[in-house]
């Protein structure tokens, strides 16, 4: 919330990297939301019961959120792939239409695989008093429990997994491989090793979304009720948010300026 206010109340960061960033922290609080207001109510009320329309709906905006996060941050690796490698086309590339365009293509795809996997969940038959292992409504978890063949489910996730989690990967890896390779051959090595640490943080903060999506993925068909899945997916879920915060803000002196202006206006 620091981070959207403090990018729209200011002018000078009404440019692309920053309307990326703001609209990945709108989405984080978003995408935390899902999850947190439910787990605090179970943890006061001492139940674990969720609706079968609540956990249709959470596991609905979950996956818009967690699609559209993915895609901001490969779209973010772009930005600065272009504004790196190509500096001179950085403005005519990066122009504003073309932002909103990208976050609206980022939103429509998010909110397609959201629609097409919760209504493949629709279709299937759950038996009554189900136990799911684990703290929120989470996708794979919750087809496992039905009575039902879930044979087509397992191949759309599957497909999607493949599509929509390792286009963004496959993206962002391609764009911090040439950023490093145009930053070794920057002669400065003040300024090659201020480049190399920012990107080198930024890698850090996808890793662990990635590394602990796949992990759960993978330990959710093997074992479905390991605490391990759980304790991962606390882990993608909430602390990955929090890192953004650091990673993008704190690391970044204009970001620091902004937010110390919203706070303390003279
Ligand atoms: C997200 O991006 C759009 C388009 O660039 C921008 O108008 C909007 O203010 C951004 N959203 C937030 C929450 O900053």
């Amino acid at each position: 919330m620091l981070i959207v206010l403090a990018i729209l109340s200011d002018t000078h960061l009404h440019t692309p990297m920053y309307c990326f960033l703001a609209n990945l922290s709108f989405c984080d609080i978003c995408f935390t939301t899902t999850i947190i207001p439910k787990m605090l109510v179970n943890i006061q009320t001492q139940s674990r019961a969720i609706s079968y329309a609540g956990c249709i709906t959470q596991m609905f905006f979950f996956i818009i959120f967690a699609t559209l996060g993915d895609f901001l941050l490969a779209v973010m690796a772009y930005d600065r792939f272009v504004a790196i490698c190509h500096p001179l086309h950085y403005m005519v590339i990066t122009n504003s239409h073309f932002c909103v365009q990208l976050i609206l293509v980022c939103w429509v795809i998010g909110v397609l695989k959201a629609l097409m996997q919760s209504l493949l969940v629709r279709r299937l038959t759950f038996c009554t008093y189900l136990e799911i292992p684990h703290f929120f409504c989470e996708l794979n978890q919750v087809v496992h429990m039905a009575c039902f063949d879930t044979f087509l489910n397992d191949l759309i996730m599957d497909v999607a997994a493949v599509l929509l989690a390792g286009g963004p990967l496959s993206g962002i890896l391609f764009s911090y491989s040439k950023i490093s390779s145009s930053i070794c051959t920057i002669s400065s090595t003040q300024g090659s090793y201020k480049a190399f640490s920012t990107h080198a943080s930024h890698l850090l903060t996808i890793s662990p979304f990635y590394g602990t999506t796949l992990g759960v993925y993978l330990s959710a068909s093997a074992a479905p009720s390991s605490a391990l899945t759980a304790a991962a997916s606390v882990m993608y879920t909430m602390v990955t948010s929090m890192l953004h915060f650091f990673i993008y803000s704190l690391k970044n002196t204009v970001m620091k300026r902004a937010i110390k202006r919203l706070l303390f206006p003279k």
